[in-house]
Formats: structure tokens, C-alpha cells, sequence
């Protein structure tokens, strides 16, 4: 009984890291908390890959689908309101981003915050949009394409994580993000914004370009938490198949000699 205890336990193990996806063998591991490491390895990571690794989860760079988002919700009543929805969002342009700045990734992940930092010359935002709203008595009511082109954008994510134990080996999870953003110009181009009238359309197109500053401080909140909860999901994918220990080099401590814990 023992044995076959025993027997199933190793069968277990063996299918358990046989699941666990590693990194590609041409890219660097770092040992832990080595920060110029971390941006060497990322930057050769996003050039090589820019397909992404369906392997360990990492989508492709170039063409980032994520979720659904809302970016304005208020309630269908009075002489004023609007919803906004975007659906069907790919995000094009992480394949030429640049990463300046890695912090954290420590022994404990958890001991200190995970600070990124990069920079893209263009992000482009393709979207269906379905919007809906009211101002007096202009009703609208419309779907259509939109297209969001943010230049020299410029990102930091601020990160907690927690550790998951699974077959034996540790597994981050992120459970806070913070984006901060910055850009030089937001361009956008709706599609058949006002679908009566065409002119309209280019009207409208003309103005929000024009205000854009305006329109991002406005909408700044809603876009980070639709940025957030993109970057949430494409980081969690890859930390739930890689193992955490698998990422880096083993932690070598030359009193004790290897160090597996
Ligand atoms: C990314 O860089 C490639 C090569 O320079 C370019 O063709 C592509 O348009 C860039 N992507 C974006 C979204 O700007
Ligand atoms: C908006 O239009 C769609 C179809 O064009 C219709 O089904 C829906 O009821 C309309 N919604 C409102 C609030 O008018
Ligand atoms: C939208 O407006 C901007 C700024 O006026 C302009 O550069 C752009 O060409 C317009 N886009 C379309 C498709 O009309």
C-alpha cells in the first residue's frame, strides 16, 4: 500500500514538471534581484519574440488582444449622460517597446514591490466601440471602429505579487498593479461616430484631436484601468505556467553550497 502510495506520488511529480513550461534556452536567466540582468534579458526577450511564446503564455507582441473594458458607465437618465464600451481591443506596437528600468524579482518576491519601466515609440489601440448616450436632444446611439494611436508612451508598473505553491514549486501571482502613464500626443479617429452625417463624424474627429489633452485627463482613469487589467492577465498567463524558480538562476549561497528551498 505503501509502495503504490509511493508510486502514484512520483507519477504525480513527474507529470507535474513535466506540465511546467520553461523559459526558451536562448534567453538569459538572471539570478535574483540583478536588475541590469532583468532588463538585458527582457529587451532580448521582446526582439527575439515578438510573436510571443504560446508555450509559456506570452501573446504575441505585436498584436495584443485583451479584455472587453468600459471606459464610461453612467446611468441612462437625465438631459446628459453616456456609456462607452470597447470591445474586440488589440493592442499593436509592445513589440518595439524598450525596457528602461527592472526592480524587485528578489529571493522573496514578495519582501520588496516589482517596479517596470518601459517605453514605446507608438502604441496603437484598435477597438469596436459601442457607445450610447444622451445630451439634450442629440440622442446617440452607435457602434463602429475606433482607432487610438498614443505616442512616445511611456509606462511604469508598479506590482505586488503573492506565491502560490503548486507540484512543489512557487508560482507568482499578481494581485495589485498601478500603471502610470505618460504620452506626447493621443491621436484617435472614431468611425462613424454620428452615423447620420458624415460631416459630423469629421467634426467631432477634428475636435477631440485637437482637445486630446483634455479628453486624456478626463479619461485618464478609466484607460489605466483598462491598461491595468490587459497587463494583469498577459503577465499572469506567463507566471502561472513558469514557475518562479524556473526564471532565474538558482540561488547559489557559497556558505551552505546550493540552496533549494
Ligand atoms: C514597430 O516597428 C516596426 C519596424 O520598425 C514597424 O514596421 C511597425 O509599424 C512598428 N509598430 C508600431 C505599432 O508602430
Ligand atoms: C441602439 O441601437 C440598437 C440597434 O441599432 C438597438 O437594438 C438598441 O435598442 C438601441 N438602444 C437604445 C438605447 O436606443
Ligand atoms: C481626424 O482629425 C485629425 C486632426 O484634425 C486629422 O489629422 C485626421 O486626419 C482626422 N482623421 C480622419 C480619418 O479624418
Amino acid at each position: 500500500m505503501n509502495k503504490l502510495l509511493a508510486i502514484t506520488w512520483l507519477c504525480c511529480i513527474c507529470i507535474g514538471a513535466s506540465l511546467a513550461a520553461e523559459l526558451p534556452e536562448d534567453i538569459e536567466k538572471c539570478r535574483f534581484g540583478d536588475s541590469p540582468c532583468f532588463v538585458r534579458t527582457l529587451n532580448d526577450l521582446i526582439k527575439r519574440y515578438p510573436k510571443g511564446i504560446p508555450e509559456i503564455g506570452l501573446p504575441p507582441l505585436d498584436k495584443y488582444s485583451f479584455p472587453d473594458t468600459s471606459v464610461l458607465d453612467s446611468p441612462h437618465r437625465g438631459p446628459i449622460w453616456m456609456t462607452f464600451h470597447m470591445r474586440d481591443n488589440v493592442h499593436k506596437g509592445f513589440n518595439n517597446a524598450t525596457v528602461t528600468h527592472v526592480e524587485g524579482f528578489l529571493q522573496d518576491p514578495t519582501k520588496q514591490q516589482i517596479i517596470l519601466k518601459a517605453r514605446l515609440p507608438r502604441l496603437v489601440h484598435d477597438a469596436t466601440y459601442d457607445m450610447q448616450g444622451r445630451f439634450m436632444l442629440f440622442v446617440m446611439n452607435t457602434t463602429g471602429k475606433l482607432q487610438s494611436d498614443f505616442q512616445n508612451f511611456r509606462l511604469t508598473l508598479t506590482i505586488k505579487v503573492i506565491l502560490e505553491y503548486r507540484n512543489n514549486k512557487r508560482y507568482l501571482k499578481i494581485y495589485d498593479m498601478v500603471p502610470v502613464i505618460d504620452i506626447a500626443r493621443w491621436i484617435v479617429w472614431f468611425d462613424n461616430l454620428y452615423k447620420e452625417n458624415e460631416d459630423v463624424t469629421i467634426a467631432l474627429n477634428n475636435s477631440f484631436n485637437k482637445h486630446w489633452l483634455e479628453f486624456w485627463n478626463d479619461l485618464e482613469p478609466a484607460l489605466l484601468r483598462s491598461f491595468s487589467a490587459g497587463f494583469t492577465v498577459l503577465l499572469n498567463t506567463v507566471f502561472e505556467k513558469v514557475a518562479y524558480d524556473d526564471m532565474f538562476l538558482p540561488d547559489i549561497d557559497i556558505r551552505i553550497g546550493y540552496r533549494d528551498d
